[in-house]
């Protein structure tokens, strides 16, 4: 059985064109005009692009005392609805547990996935254990991302010796560190300040972590991973502070890489203000939301190319979980969810303003990551033999969001009430046709493990020039005599 997608106009990451789209099983297998096939898709009126990738969620995630809500099912589920066809979890050891045991037991949820994933491994302790399988992690489980998280002091926090020391493995193994760059410590003293002074509202979420947290970790991070001889992806970069660090280190050669979230670009801090304790407290997540400036500050850094990538962090906890925190906000479950809105939301606020092209919101969706993960172009191209993970766009199409007809399986939506203009009119993942005008028609079950491959050409840039620059004993002629 084959598909084909017609009479729409297909925009990629540089290109933008009139043609058809034939898919043979999970793959694109021409790409042409006036092409016919067993079932027909009419994108007449529509954009067809690549699938979206969020390569930074959180699904069934262990994490502050619970898990969040939205699992495998769910959130992946809520991905196709908007157009995005990849997720990227993070697998989570326990401290001192193998991390070849923590991958078993993330293969043990993903199973029920509706799209293809893959896992980035989060290295929560350090020891000899941990040096080793990373090799395996890398080699025979097909991961090439490691995170590192410099918050959540006492509970997933690692230190600047151990991140150095698994930086350095990572440049061996030919794979690339994550950071959740906050400084842990200043967090930590700066809540216990502000609830003894009897701050416990969710604003003072905000007031725990400003900008400079994030800048100093950011920066702090860039120059070990340059020390490491080994490229950085910044997660969640919410502030001018951050972007500016990254910024100066990509004009230096350095090789960083920086990822806003929708929520950061679209949603501001007066969110925590508001009077509803349950308003504000949803919206709890690390980096807090910022105020116009820095949203300013992002939106530019994807139009210039200081920042590449578009993610969610999807992390959805229900208004009871987060009630958890009601009178102590350090206790308020951190995360927000994003997946099914981050496609309609980036387009409404981006395409549609003009602040960047169809083909930079390819990029910052798609293809930018799938390069920076090493999939391309089996994932985030539209090419002749890369898996058939579209999304066919309708530009016209609008809704105003809303949790009650969300897939997500919380009781809220970060975005309630925001109209959005340009949503998928199909969703394909792997060819199978898996939303129809926000109709799911989408299998449990279908989706598959993406393995990455380590040595990117970053990878290998890079360390040839570490290399060739590297400290060298200086071979002397004349030593003197010792004690004189
Ligand atoms: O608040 C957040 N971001 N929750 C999810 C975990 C993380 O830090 O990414
Ligand atoms: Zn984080
Ligand atoms: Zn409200
Ligand atoms: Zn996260």
């Amino acid at each position: 059985m084959s598909t084909v997608i017609k009479g729409g106009t297909i925009v990629t990451a540089d290109l933008t064109y009139k043609a058809d789209i034939l898919i043979e099983g999970d793959t694109i297998a021409r790409i042409g005009p006036d092409l016919s096939g067993d079932t027909v898709l009419d994108a007449s009126g529509c954009y067809v692009m690549p699938g979206g990738i969020d390569p930074h969620v959180h699904l069934e995630m262990p994490f502050m005392g619970t898990y969040s809500t939205d699992d495998f099912e769910s959130g992946t589920r809520a991905a196709l609805a908007g157009g995005t066809t990849m997720v990227v979890d993070f697998c989570l050891p326990n401290p001192d547990q193998s991390l070849l045991e923590a991958l078993s037991m993330w293969d043990n949820k993903s199973g029920r996935a509706h799209c293809d994933y893959s896992y980035h491994m989060a290295i929560t302790w350090w020891g000899e254990q941990v040096f080793d399988e990373m090799a395996t992690v890398v080699r025979e489980k097909g991961i090439n991302t490691f995170k590192h998280f410099m918050a959540y002091k006492g509970a997933l926090m690692v230190q600047d010796d151990e991140m150095f020391a698994s930086f350095q493995r990572c440049a061996e193994l030919g794979a690339m560190p994550l950071v959740h760059a906050e400084n842990g410590d200043v967090v930590a003293d700066l809540s216990a300040k502000l609830l003894s002074a009897g701050n416990s509202g969710p604003e003072a979420h905000a007031y725990s972590r400003p900008p400079q947290v994030e800048g100093e970790a950011t920066n702090r991070a860039i120059m070990i991973a340059d020390m490491a001889g080994v490229p950085l992806y910044v997660v969640h970069t919410s502030c001018e502070e951050s972007h500016e660090a990254i910024r100066r280190a990509r004009q230096q050669g350095k090789r960083v890489y920086g990822e806003p979230l929708i929520q950061h670009l679209t949603l501001d801090e007066s969110e925590y203000f508001d009077k509803d304790w349950d308003h504000a407290a949803r919206r709890v997540m690390s980096p807090p939301f910022r105020n116009k400036a820095h949203q300013d500050s992002l939106w530019a850094g994807l139009a210039s190319g200081s920042l590449q990538v578009v993610a969610t962090d999807h992390c959805a906890f229900t208004t009871q979980q987060k009630r958890t925190g009601v009178g102590d906000f350090t206790k308020i479950p951190n995360g927000t969810g994003g997946l099914e809105d981050r496609l309609p939301m980036l387009w409404t606020h981006g395409v549609n303003t003009g602040r960047l092209t169809m083909n930079e919101f390819v990029a910052v969706t798609s293809t930018n990551i799938a390069k920076i993960l090493n999939i391309y172009p089996k994932k985030g191209a539209v090419l002749a033999g890369a898996d058939a993970d579209l999304v066919v766009w309708d530009p016209e199409k609008e809704k105003t969001i809303s949790a009650k007809s969300q897939q997500s399986a919380i009781d809220y939506n970060v975005f309630e009430g925001k109209s959005v203009k340009g949503l998928p009119r199909f969703t394909l993942s792997r060819g199978r046709v898996s939303v129809t005008d926000g109709e799911m028609t989408s299998r449990e079950g279908h989706g598959r493990f993406v393995r990455r491959e380590p040595y990117t050409a970053v990878n290998k840039a890079l360390s040839t020039w570490k290399e060739l620059t590297a400290p060298r004993k200086v071979e002397r002629t004349g030593i003197p005599a010792s004690g004189v």
